[in-house]
């Protein structure tokens, strides 16, 4: 029996490795749900050897509380509650005080949390001027990168990280203005005015009227475009160790305060193989445009020699349905209608391109299922955002997921600054050469 399979099968809570001849054993440390992990933190002084693991497939950078995701049945819990539960009965801010504290609120708690989070919507009045400085076509993810890591400039009483309590204001402010520097980097791209929060608004319903309203007319929020805002930033708000959140938990770990490491979490889901991928997907939907097509793209994705994918299928953990695509693909339906595009022929190629794939033997054996960005760039771009603005949406809702990881790691008693090490392939020490013997 292998190390692995001793360990799962509960024999054994010790791993042994045995290098140059010399047996070293490692503690195992089970968590309440998924993979034990082998814990290797005396190896180097052990054994003078280092782990090399590129991509971190098969490392666990820390412990969390916070979310977990088997992706072999597709499930994925915040502090152990569904997701489809959570996009189903909660409000998004009750899904942020359960993913920050721990607990799902109770009514007292909730509207507490609400108030304060509805009390900071609004941003220092000079920051309108901080955005004038980017050019009208600046991409919103450059501006959300700049404004965001520039709160640190305009709120100095949050930034010490070793008082809880501007931790906690820190985190407050944060999740309540998301929103309002999101819509403004959109209303600035768009040249229209900015528009001010509204506090009796929720925290969508206030988000997209501060996107799509106007100073000139009367503007109401629907609620069913509300509801669907409100259910895209839950399916976003945290997924685990993710390479944005190891981001902000690397950034933390130095002691950087809590908006530059936000912002650090922002530039990293700005790539295109993390947040950018929804846009790609509503791409190659529309490339596709018709039924007929289809077969076309699929025998592509399939052939070796060509490196096109079906973009918003697969992903690294997932190997079942992504359970975020099943609430975005009725999500999706229920936007489209709303807007009167129940006939969208994008949403039609979607859906037989999703039929067809997932009968098809190349995808069953590879395990390639939707995932959440398959149908959210159709939801979005009914919603009225430009593409550019889908990653900026998912980065107002991953803020929160950001600031519990990182409030998690500074509480934590052996936080350590994060510092990898290297296997070196580089040069031997060699003397300098003056330029001229060169
Ligand atoms: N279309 C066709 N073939 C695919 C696809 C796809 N979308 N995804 C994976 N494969 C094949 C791949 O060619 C490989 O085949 P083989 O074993 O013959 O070489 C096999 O499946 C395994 O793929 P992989 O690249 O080793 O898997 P990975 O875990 O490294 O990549 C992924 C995961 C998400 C990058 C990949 O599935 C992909 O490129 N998907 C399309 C892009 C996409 O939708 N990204 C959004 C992910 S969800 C975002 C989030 O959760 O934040």
């Amino acid at each position: 029996m292998s190390v692995a399979e001793d360990i799962r099968s509960g024999e054994t809570d010790e791993a042994s490795l045995t290098l140059r001849g010399a047996r070293h054993d490692l503690p195992v440390r089970r968590g309440t749900l998924g993979p034990d992990v082998i814990d290797i933190t005396s190896l180097y002084q052990d054994t003078d050897c280092f782990t090399y693991d590129p991509g971190f497939t098969s490392t666990a950078s820390c412990e969390s509380k916070i979310t977990y995701i088997d992706g072999d049945k597709g499930i994925l819990l915040y502090r152990g509650y569904p997701i489809d539960q959570l996009a189903e009965h909660c409000t998004f801010l009750e899904t942020a005080y359960l993913l920050l504290y721990g607990e799902l609120p109770t009514a007292e708690q909730y509207e507490a949390f609400k108030d304060r989070i509805t009390r900071h919507t609004m941003v220092h009045e000079q920051m309108n001027r901080f955005f004038t400085g980017f050019r009208r076509d600046a991409h919103p993810m450059a501006i959300m990168v700049g404004v965001v890591g520039a709160l640190s400039a305009f709120y100095h009483d949050s930034i010490d990280i070793r008082d809880p309590e501007q931790r906690e204001m820190a985190s407050v402010r944060m999740i309540a203005k998301m929103p309002t520097i999101a819509a403004m980097a959109y209303k600035y791209s768009a040249g229209q005015p900015f528009v001010y929060p509204k506090n009796d608004l929720d925290y969508s319903a206030n988000f997209l009227r501060m996107c799509f309203a106007v100073p000139c007319e009367e503007f109401e929020v629907d609620p069913v475009l509300t509801r669907a805002m409100r259910r895209i930033f839950i399916l976003h708000a945290d997924h685990e160790q993710n390479a944005s959140t190891s981001t902000v938990r690397l950034a933390g770990s130095s002691g950087a305060n809590p908006f530059a490491c936000i912002s650090a979490g922002i530039a990293c889901l700005w790539g295109p193989a993390h947040g950018g991928a929804n846009e790609a997907a509503l791409t190659m939907l529309q490339e596709v445009g018709t039924v007929d097509r289809i077969p076309e793209y699929i025998q592509r994705a399939k052939d070796k020699n060509d490196p096109f994918r079906l973009m918003g299928f697969g992903h690294r953990v997932y190997k079942n349905y992504d359970p975020r695509a099943k609430i975005m693909q009725k999500t999706c339906h229920e936007v489209l209608d709303a807007v009167g595009h129940h006939d969208d022929p994008i949403l039609k190629v979607a859906l037989e391109l999703e039929r067809i794939a997932l009968s098809d033997d190349y995808f069953i054996q590879k395990k390639l299922y939707p995932n959440i960005d398959f149908y959210s760039g159709i939801t979005l771009k009914a919603l009225g955002f430009p593409t550019d603005m889908f990653t900026v949406l998912f980065a107002i809702a991953r803020t929160v997921g950001w600031i519990a990881q990182w409030k998690e790691m500074i509480g934590d008693p052996l936080q350590r600054i994060g510092r990898p090490r290297q296997l070196y392939t580089g040069p031997t020490e060699r003397a300098y050469v003056p330029m001229k013997d060169r």
